[in-house]
């Protein structure tokens, strides 16, 4: 049975729709207008989605776009009482699965509509089909992101790629430096041929270099047969030279030589031979820092960094969290099979607020680990790390106000209508889960009646 969202600002459609669909025995949600639709779609994995297209806060194939970048696997069928050829072209174009009229056939079109989609899914879940969708779900090499940001990265990436120039790719420990590297590999003319990828912190200086380089028989005690090298391995590809910040200066000056020459010898021989290798290199280190402590050289420096990348910190893109928290329970969720459906309103609130230090990789394990740990059907607070429980308490993005009382206003303003419901919403549904759903302890809680506090819920829908 499929799990589907309807979204319709008029109320009667949203309830003829509800209890159609239920007794079907689908599980049903619905929504007044975008706003509260979006909400859902970040927090929750839809199979279907049936939006009407013209509401108060917008329109349902703008609701469509967002929902394609949230879930590209949920069908999504639009419903319109005013049929135009314009919004019908808008919807094909924009990747609506059906275009239905709202007439007096309505329920049964969309009952025939949701039973074929359920049918698919249920067809979906054949092995082979699950054991591709999986290989595709845990690749490494998707990158999410719908912040400004990350925008400019990958209109970055789709820039260089096809180049052959070198590119030096910055950013904190864990903010996806490698998976952009891959990137740029994937969607250039080489993305037939290697990507090789050394870190080159692993290694001492000296087998570094035959690593790199390759050796000759005999070159050195314990070298027993010519080996290649992975310049040449890469040879027509691309070598990726992570936390080249950790190479130490000897070798710094070779490395130096074989991009300046485009020729590479293997320690022991006196014969070179030219690359073809487009080189990407990463690091986690301040190279500015390290240049003007002599640690780093700035010939070198200048040679990889052709095309500079700097990637953001995950707590300076905190609009990617709730997409990229979705994505990876998606992964886990078909990795452990568990059914769990979705983040509950709070839990996701303290994914948003905390700071994280490990950047995306910490976000991936900790919604591994919540994956691991729930016994529900959401993610709750309860199965978030302690410091992430903890995280939220002195940063909030609902609450920009710092210790010392100053506000710091982020990028595009605060709505503060809205901020303040976000935090009245978000201090009921805390205040419910801390108190297993028991209304007047919660409500206790929040040092309010008993009839305040149902006023409150049932403003935001808590139950
Ligand atoms: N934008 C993103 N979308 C999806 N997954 C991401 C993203 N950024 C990072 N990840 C995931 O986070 C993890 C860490 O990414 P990656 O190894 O590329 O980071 P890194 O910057 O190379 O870190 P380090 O400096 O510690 O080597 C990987 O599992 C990667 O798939
Ligand atoms: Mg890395």
């Amino acid at each position: 049975m499929a799990h589907i969202l309807v979204v319709d600002d008029e109320r009667s459609i949203c309830e003829l729709l509800e209890i159609t669909f239920r007794k079907e025995g689908h599980r049903v949600e619905v929504a007044s207008n975008c706003e509260t639709a979006r909400r859902k779609l970040e927090s929750q994995i839809f199979d279907i989605v049936i939006s009407d297209i013209r509401m108060p806060d917008g329109t349902g194939v703008e609701l469509l776009q967002f929902c394609k970048e949230m879930s590209p696997s949920s069908y999504f069928l639009l419903i319109t009482g005013v049929p135009t050829v314009e919004t019908a072209i808008a919807a094909i174009n924009a990747g609506a699965d059906r275009y239905v009229i709202k007439d007096h056939d309505l329920v049964d079109q969309l009952r025939r509509a949701v039973r074929q989609v359920d049918e698919t899914l249920r067809l979906k879940t054949e092995a082979g089909y699950l054991r591709r969708e999986l290989r595709r779900l845990t690749g490494q090499d998707n990158i999410i992101g719908h912040s400004a940001k990350m925008r400019e990265i990958f209109d970055m990436i789709m820039t260089v790629a096809p180049q052959t120039s070198r590119v030096l790719i910055t950013g904190e420990t864990g903010t996806g430096k490698e998976l952009v590297a891959r990137a740029i590999h994937e969607n250039s003319a080489r993305s037939k041929e290697p990507f090789i990828t050394i870190n080159c912190g692993a290694f001492p200086e000296s087998l570094l270099e035959s690593e790199l380089f390759g050796y000759v028989k005999g070159a050195f005690t314990g070298a027993s047969e010519n080996r290649q090298g992975l310049f040449r391995g890469a040879h027509g590809g691309t070598l990726f030279l992570d936390e080249i910040g950790n190479m130490g200066p000897p070798m710094q000056v070779k490395l130096f030589r074989v991009l300046q020459e485009g020729k590479v010898r293997p320690v022991g021989s006196n014969e070179e031979y030219e690359i073809d290798v487009r080189v990407i290199a990463a690091t986690n280190k301040d190279l500015d820092k390290a240049i003007a402590a002599g640690e780093f050289r700035e010939d070198l420096f200048y040679r990889l960094s052709v095309i500079p990348i700097q990637l953001p910190p995950l707590r300076e893109r905190r609009e990617d969290i709730p997409l990229m928290a979705r994505a990876f329970l998606e992964r886990f969720r078909k990795v452990m099979e568990k059914p769990i459906e979705g983040i509950s309103p709070s839990a996701m609130n303290l994914l948003e607020a905390y700071d994280w230090p490990g950047n995306v990789r910490e976000l991936e394990n900790t919604m591994e680990r919540s994956v691991a740990l729930e016994t529900g059907n959401v993610i709750s607070v309860s199965v978030l790390p302690e410091k992430v429980q903890r995280g939220a308490s002195h940063e909030n993005p609902m609450r920009p106000i710092q210790d010392n009382g100053q506000v710091q206003f982020p990028e595009g303003g605060i709505d503060l209508e809205k901020s303040v419901q976000d935090m009245e919403r978000a201090y009921i549904l805390a205040a419910l889960e801390a108190s297993d759903g028991v209304g007047t302890r919660a409500a206790e809680l929040l040092k309010m009646t008993y009839r305040s506090f149902r006023h409150y819920s049932k403003k935001y829908n808590t139950r």
